[in-house]
Parts: structure tokens; C-alpha cells; sequence
């Protein structure tokens, strides 16, 4: 196998024991593939964030919620927060205790609160209606409330979910509301939190929201926990020599907040952060293959089965991701070319990576689509009925494990 392009996989010794050539002759193209090694180290360096004792990393399982990672995840010491019963359920059956796990609710029905009520699990409510429908239902019981900063920050207007224009959390003007439901119900106020949004490589906007939501803590006595968010970025053009986010910096920034915060409020309580890409995305990658290559109009398309309905990413967000090229025969290539990789989808938009300088690209290459680990799997669909690909993890010993099957056809009609 010639390694045409692929810096970033070498130096992390990504496939292990194995290649892409010969995973993709295995398991099908496309693969998800995912390396233990990465994902473990990933977990680590968040569980060392703070200096501050109590602290917990809740994993925001929105962003991968394949069982076997999420044992890993388990494994490691994280907590797991929850987006709707079926994360729930994915979290129980990978061995979360039910204390261990936040449902984060959004406009959910009352049988949703009743699901998480049943099995022990702490509700955060983001609204007032939400939280007089859970009082109703659960009186005397603990709650979480989400907050809306007022400020918020992302890498794109789709995944800011702080500030004064999105749909998310409770306006802090409303604590007094807040405070009589509550009392009304007789529930108990056990944490509060706040995201702000997806993707931050600086911390200024993270700690100036936390902040926020420390002030809007101090209204609430006998608190537990304060939730800071997620959104903890990761360097997605790293071939340009994007740096990561500084996460010692960040932390002892954060430290500072959140001890001289404590001692004012006069009680330890438990700083929560939900990162979801951070864990999950650069232990990920997606392989697909090369079937067609043309010009038109004088651009060159490589037109590979890497459409939207296995990565949205580029197609949602105009998201970039590296990629790589393998090649099973030992034919180099000479000269670089700029192209527009393609996928199979019958629509314009279907464009993996825009414009890219690349080493000459040939029919059955293999293009490794990097940090695809977060929001990759889980935003796959069957749109134009295409099977959603298998997903396979090198295990820390570098062997390959199946560790979901690829869609079959018959999955296609399996709910008629
Ligand atoms: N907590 C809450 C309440 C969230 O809504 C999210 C993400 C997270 C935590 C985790 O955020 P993270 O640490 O992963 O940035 N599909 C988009 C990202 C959507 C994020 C939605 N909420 C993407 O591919 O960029």
C-alpha cells in the first residue's frame, strides 16, 4: 500500500496494526473508524482540566453514541449527559448509573420527563412551562434548570445556543417565575447550567459565560452543581498547522473563577462541563473510495461514496476536514492538482472538501476524512436510500473490532 498523503494518521499510528486498504476490503466503503488510544487520551486530558476537586466531565453523547465507545468513556471515569430517552437508554445499557447521567431536555412531552423520572434521572428544564409540566408531574422532586447566559459563541450561527436570539434556556430575567414554581412544586434546585455553543479554540467567551452562570447562581441557595457547558473545540485544519485549544490555560483561568466563586457562595459545589467533539472527534475518522474522476467546466470533481448521507458536516456548516489519500497500488503520484472531492448524493451540494490542493488523485484511492469521530455517525442518514456505513475501532492492542454493522438493504424496509 503507497501512502500517498497522510501525515496526521502516521504520526498517531491511527490504523494500529492495520490499513485502510485492507479495512475497507474488510468492512465495506465507506468505514467510520475509530482509534481506543485517542479517544482514552481525550477523556484524560479533560478529566485533568481543573485543579478545583469536585469536578466531573459529563460526555455529551449527541456527538457519538456508538455502546462500545461509550463504555470506553465509562471506563474512564466520565459522567454522560443526555439529549432524549434514547441517549438515555444507550447510557444505561453501556452501564451508566442513573446518577451519573443529565437529561438536558429541549421542548420534550411530558412521557419524556416521566421516562427519565422513572429510572432516577435528573431533569434540566429550559423553560417555564417546562418546568410547571415537571412540576406537576414530579412534585418535591429534584430539578436542573438551564440557563441563557445572554452571551453565546460557536463556529457556525447553527450551533450558537447562548444569547439573546436563540430558542435554549431560561432568561435570567424570569428567576423571580422561576422561584415560584419552584416553590409551588415544592421541588428542589439542585444544579443549574448553561452551553453556550459548539466550537471554541479560544476560552475567553467559555469563561466569560461561566461567569455569567455563576452570577445568576447566587440567586439560588443549596445548590449542587453548576454546569458550565460544553463546546470545547478541536483543531480541524491541522495540515494548515492550527493549533489546539489551550487547555491548561483555559483550566487555570477556570480554577481561579471557580475557587474564588466557592468561597463566596460559602459551599463546595460540583462544576460539571459537557464536551462532546473534544472527546469524540479526532478519534474518528471516515473512510471512502474513489470511483470516478472528471472535469468539468475546469474544475476537476473526484467523485467518491462519500456523500452527505454518511458526513453533513461540510454540507450543514461549510465544516472543513483534512483528508488523507491511500492507494493499494504502488503507482505515485507526480504532481498536486486542486480538486472538489464528491460524493454520490444527487445533489450540487455534495461536496465532502472544496477546492483542495492535493497529490494526483486515481480511481480506487482511499480518502481518509479526518476528525469525523463527533456529529459523523450519529448525523448519518439513508437519505437517496444509501446504507449508512459500519463502524469499526482499533483497539488499544492495534487490531481492528467490528463494532457496529453496516445497513443492509433490508434495514431499508425494515419498519414497513
Ligand atoms: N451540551 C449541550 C446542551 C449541547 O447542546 C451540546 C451540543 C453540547 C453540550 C456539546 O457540544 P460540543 O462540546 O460537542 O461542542 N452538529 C454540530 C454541533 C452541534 C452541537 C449541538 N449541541 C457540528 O457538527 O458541529
Amino acid at each position: 500500500m503507497l501512502t500517498v498523503h497522510n501525515k496526521v494518521s502516521d504520526a498517531t499510528n491511527f490504523f494500529g496494526n492495520t490499513n485502510p486498504v485492507d479495512l475497507v476490503k474488510q468492512y465495506g466503503s465507506p468505514l467510520y473508524v475509530y482509534n481506543e488510544n485517542i479517544l482514552r487520551e481525550r477523556c484524560r486530558e479533560l478529566k485533568n482540566l481543573l485543579d478545583y476537586p469536585n469536578f466531573s466531565v459529563n460526555y455529551s453523547v449527541k456527538a457519538n453514541g456508538n455502546l462500545s465507545l461509550l463504555k470506553i468513556v465509562r471506563e474512564e471515569g466520565l459522567n454522560a449527559d443526555a439529549m432524549s430517552p434514547g441517549e438515555i437508554f444507550v447510557e444505561l445499557k453501556a452501564g451508566f448509573k442513573p446518577e451519573q447521567i443529565l437529561y438536558i431536555s429541549n421542548n420534550v412531552s411530558k412521557e419524556e420527563m416521566q421516562y427519565a423520572i422513572d429510572r432516577d434521572i435528573l431533569i434540566s428544564v429550559d423553560s417555564l412551562s417546562q418546568l410547571e409540566s415537571y412540576g406537576k408531574i414530579n412534585n418535591g422532586g429534584r430539578v436542573c434548570i438551564r440557563f441563557n447566559p445572554g452571551v453565546g459563541a460557536g463556529h457556525h450561527e447553527k450551533v450558537v445556543t447562548g444569547g439573546k436570539k436563540t430558542k435554549f434556556g431560561v432568561d435570567p430575567s424570569f428567576i423571580p417565575q422561576v422561584k415560584e414554581i419552584i416553590a409551588k412544586y415544592s421541588l428542589r434546585l439542585v444544579g443549574i447550567n448553561q452551553h453556550i455553543g459548539s466550537l471554541f479554540m479560544e476560552g475567553d467567551k467559555y469563561v466569560e459565560g461561566v461567569k455569567s452562570i455563576l452570577s445568576i447562581a447566587e440567586n439560588f441557595d443549596n445548590l449542587e452543581f453548576v454546569d458550565m457547558g460544553g463546546g470545547f473545540g478541536i483543531p480541524y485544519k491541522k495540515l494548515n498547522g492550527q493549533e489546539r485549544l489551550d487547555l491548561q490555560d483555559l483550566g487555570k483561568r477556570l480554577d481561579k473563577v471557580l475557587y474564588d466563586w466557592t468561597n463566596k457562595y460559602g459551599k463546595k459545589v460540583t462544576f460539571k462541563i459537557e464536551p462532546g467533539r473534544y472527546i469524540a472527534a479526532e478519534c474518528g475518522v471516515l473512510l471512502g473510495t474513489v470511483h470516478s474522476i472528471k472535469e468539468n467546466y475546469g474544475m476537476k470533481y473526484i467523485g467518491t461514496d462519500l456523500g452527505f448521507n454518511v458526513l453533513k458536516r461540510p454540507v450543514m456548516y461549510d465544516s472543513h476536514h483534512d483528508v488523507e489519500i491511500f492507494r493499494e497500488s504502488d503507482i505515485p503520484s507526480t504532481k498536486s492538482e486542486v480538486v472538489n472531492i464528491v460524493g454520490n448524493i444527487c445533489e450540487s451540494g455534495d461536496i465532502i472538501a472544496r477546492e483542495r490542493e492535493l497529490p494526483e488523485i486515481f480511481e480506487d484511492d482511499i480518502i481518509n476524512v479526518l476528525d469525523a469521530g463527533a456529529y459523523g455517525y450519529c448525523m448519518a442518514s439513508n437519505y437517496n436510500n444509501r446504507l449508512r456505513p459500519a463502524e469499526v475501532l482499533i483497539t488499544s492492542s492495534g487490531e481492528a473490532k467490528l463494532i457496529r454493522r453496516r445497513d443492509t438493504l433490508e434495514d431499508l424496509v425494515r419498519n414497513f
